[in-house]
């Protein structure tokens, strides 16, 4: 490069609002050249930035003389997000506020560490035990858990487990943002209220040709049971309908195939079936149940699940491992 060709600095690209007009132009870094991606005023838009993630791109590139503009940009556009967050749900929440914003960037960044390192898994674990402590919080999932509670503990601790792996599930694969996270630990958490409804037990994932038609109904039934109360956003429902589905096309209700299934549905669907297999050898050692848990993750993985969390879910779990 010529000493007349202007220098670039990185900018990570989790601090970029896709869905904000940019402030300057922006570059991505191929084969050692910089290619103009994006003009001041365009934006990056939601699908390309899902699509940057999902391919590991660090960050973007912006001339060093737009730098500093740039910087100020991020921080304005933060502060405005916690300013709406707070007008939405009042001041006292500013610290969730803060908070939201500040797991969103840890998230990120520790998803684009190629490697799943120790320290990165306990800070994610600290990012979930935080997450979920505020969310047990909301009256809404309070009342949930107790109701639950109330009707059948197994089902009820079960959901708590399935919740608590979603969540930092979804985190390991770069899932940041606060509305998508709460609505995967309420969907873990009601995911199985329609089996609690019709007097099933749980638990075991069992051979699902065989199981009843109460146990095929029992997602549908979950979502019924919820409709009864206003707010529940939509992504929570498509977690509750389709946590049994898989990837192969052979799970139900709807026998959906792929990509048709909400990426989140399938977060809850790992979650759901490793709770499971600890429950079934809860009589063995903690660690113990752990591995085999973890073998079976292995084993059934190309049927059930999208590939692309394969291998950083089982890395996941697999560092997660009580000891
Ligand atoms: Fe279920
Ligand atoms: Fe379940």
């Amino acid at each position: 490069m010529s000493e007349s060709d202007p220098s670039y600095s990185l900018v990570i690209l989790t601090k970029v609002d896709p869905e904000r007009e940019l402030p300057a132009d922006i570059f991505l870094k191929i084969d050692q050249k910089f290619i103009r991606f994006r003009g001041k005023g365009d934006v990056i838009g939601a699908e390309k930035f899902d699509d940057f993630m999902h391919h590991g791109l660090e960050g973007i590139y912006v001339k060093d003389d737009d730098i500093m503009t740039f910087l100020d940009w991020v921080t304005f556009v933060q502060n405005e997000e916690v300013e709406e967050i707070m007008a939405e749900v009042g001041e006292d929440t500013k610290e969730i506020a803060i908070g939201a914003a500040k797991i969103k960037e840890k998230v990120y960044e520790t998803f684009f560490e190629q490697e799943l390192k120790d320290e990165v898994v306990e800070q994610l674990q600290d990012q979930v035990a935080d997450f979920v402590s505020t969310i047990k919080k909301q009256p809404f999932s309070q009342q949930t858990i107790a109701a639950l509670t109330k009707k059948n503990a197994t089902i009820a601790d079960h959901s708590v487990n399935v919740a608590n792996i979603a969540v930092y599930l979804a985190m390991v694969m770069g899932q940041g943002h606060q509305y998508v996270l709460e609505n995967v630990y309420l969907g873990a958490i009601l995911h199985d209220l329609g089996k609690a409804k019709s007097g099933l037990t749980e638990s075991g994932v069992g051979d699902m040709r065989f199981s009843s038609q109460a146990m095929q109904n029992h997602p549908e039934l979950s979502v019924q049971v919820i409709r009864k109360s206003k707010g529940v956003p939509d992504p929570v429902y498509k977690i509750i309908l389709q946590h049994h589905e898989q990837w192969n096309g052979y799970g139900y209700p709807a026998g959906l195939e792929g990509d048709a299934i909400y990426e989140m549905a399938q977060i809850v669907s790992i979650a759901n079936f490793f709770d499971n297999i600890l429950f079934e050898n809860r009589d063995k050692p903690r660690d113990e149940a752990w591995e085999i848990a973890l073998k079976r993750v292995d084993l059934d993985k190309g049927r059930h699940w999208n590939p692309k969390f394969f291998p950083r879910v089982l890395e996941a779990l697999s560092k997660s491992k009580p000891q």
